[in-house]
């Protein structure tokens, strides 16, 4: 994120008190961890990090994934430095989700605000800033981050913001007006409900069963759910910006949520960029839930409702010169909002794991190029940009699924990848 961008006043002061670096681009903010890191801590950055991303993609070890996040971010909590370096490279992040959160919870300033997984403490900075008069606590269950995050509060000379070093599942402080959690639950834990076709975004109604699978220790994700329920007073409110892209996983997160007695109020999805994260808009849903009591009321009408919130990128704004690239329901949202006509050509495989993969490469409208992956996991990419990049984007499309076939994961292709290649060749001139 620019400097120029950081235009929120609440989120400056906050990113200044705090000492953070906004970092221009991600090359930049790479550059800035090797050089001011010592190399014993950078390597351990890169070590954990590359071991979440390990994890994420071993399927069938997701208690794996757990693991190394939690790891992640008590190394990273431990060493002052990169706890700061990480928070700035999520300004991006937290310039587009934080005012979002703030003016949910205007609509009824609370006196009491909680935000759960507080880390280096930026959001309950920003919280305590928005909120004059309102106490905010942050609890965090990894110590060298509260550090952070409390000589940060120091800086700032906000008195009505405080953290609490401990596991947010048993924390006791009380009931809360409001509480607040951004990214803080396992959410991927969730598992995908496999779709019909890849491009598909509908489900099937065994959404309990689903959550029950034993590959799918979802009970992680109910258990920091029933204390976001604990923890509010009645009438209060939870704002949850979690980290269940794509639909299926967001259906399923909002069926927990009705599980616990928390009934959805309003829902939005919000996309960010952030340099540390990986080079794609992110969209996740941002939630606003009551508790209710009693029986626990039906979700069909809310994930029909959460579907129908397509949030259509507005293509025409992009950059002519190059492409952007969407992840999840907004890739999905994206190819569906291509104008035409479209002149484009298909390639359908089987992978290894029972998944249908589809990929699209095409030209919309006579302007915009475009190349669209989904499978009935509901893994979804889409770039899209200027006619112009149509050659090299295509190649990079077709560099992706050579590496998939020469690693054995194209089973059944149809066409042929090779055959595929010549043709889309010949028809885009590429
Ligand atoms: C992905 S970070 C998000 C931090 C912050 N909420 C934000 O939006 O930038 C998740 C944080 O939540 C903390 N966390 C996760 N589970 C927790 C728990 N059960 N109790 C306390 N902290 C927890 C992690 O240690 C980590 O600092």
């Amino acid at each position: 994120m620019p400097k120029a961008e950081l235009a929120d006043e609440t989120l400056a002061a906050v990113v200044a008190a705090a000492g953070l670096e906004v970092p221009d681009s991600r090359e930049a903010w790479e550059w800035r961890l090797q050089c001011a890191l010592p190399w014993p801590v950078y390597d351990g950055y890169r070590q954990r990090r590359d071991e979440c991303f390990a994890a994420a993609k071993d399927a069938n070890d997701v208690v794996r994934v757990a693991a190394a996040e939690d790891q992640f971010f008590a190394f990273a909590g431990a060493h002052p430095n990169l706890c700061r370096l990480f928070a700035a490279g999520r300004l991006g992040y937290y310039a587009a989700v934080l005012p979002k959160v703030a003016a949910r919870l205007r609509r009824a300033p609370p006196a009491r605000i909680l935000d759960l997984g507080s880390f280096a403490g930026v959001t309950t900075l920003y919280l305590g800033a928005a909120f004059p008069n309102s106490q905010v606590v942050g609890v965090e269950r990894h110590p060298g981050a509260v550090a952070v995050a409390e000589a940060a509060r120091a800086r700032s000379g906000l008195g009505n913001v405080s953290f609490a070093c401990a596991d947010f599942t048993a924390f006791d402080d009380g009931a809360f007006d409001a509480v607040v959690s951004l990214q803080a639950m396992p959410a991927y834990l969730i598992p995908w409900l496999p779709s019909e076709r890849p491009e598909d975004y509908s489900r099937g109604a065994h959404l309990e069963a689903a959550m029950g699978l034993p590959a799918a220790p979802v009970q992680a994700v109910a258990r920091a759910v029933a204390a976001v329920r604990r923890l509010m007073a009645s009438g209060g409110r939870a704002v949850l910006h979690e980290r269940a892209a794509g639909l299926p996983r967001a259906l399923l997160f909002q069926h927990l949520l009705a599980r616990a007695g928390l009934n959805v109020t309003d829902r939005c999805w919000a996309d960010w960029y952030s340099v540390s994260q990986r080079d794609v808009v992110q969209s996740f849903p941002l939630i606003e839930a009551t508790a209710v009591d009693g029986p626990v009321p039906s979700y069909e009408p809310a994930m029909t409702a959460l579907y129908a919130l397509a949030g259509w990128p507005d293509l025409t704004g992009l950059p002519v010169s190059c492409g952007v690239t969407f992840s999840g329901f907004h890739a999905h949202a994206a190819f569906a909002a291509l104008p035409g006509p479209r002149d484009e050509m298909c390639l359908r495989a089987g992978l290894p794991d029972g998944r249908r993969l589809h990929g699209y490469f095409g030209v919309a409208g006579g302007n915009w190029a475009y190349v669209y992956r989904c499978d009935t996991h509901d893994e979804r990419m889409m770039t899209v940009g200027a006619r112009g990049i149509t050659p090299a984007l295509f190649r990079a499309g077709l560099d992706e699924l050579g590496r998939l076939s020469a690693a054995g994961q194209l089973a059944s292709c149809d066409p042929p990848l090779d055959k595929f290649r010549y043709h889309l060749g010949k028809r885009f001139k590429v």
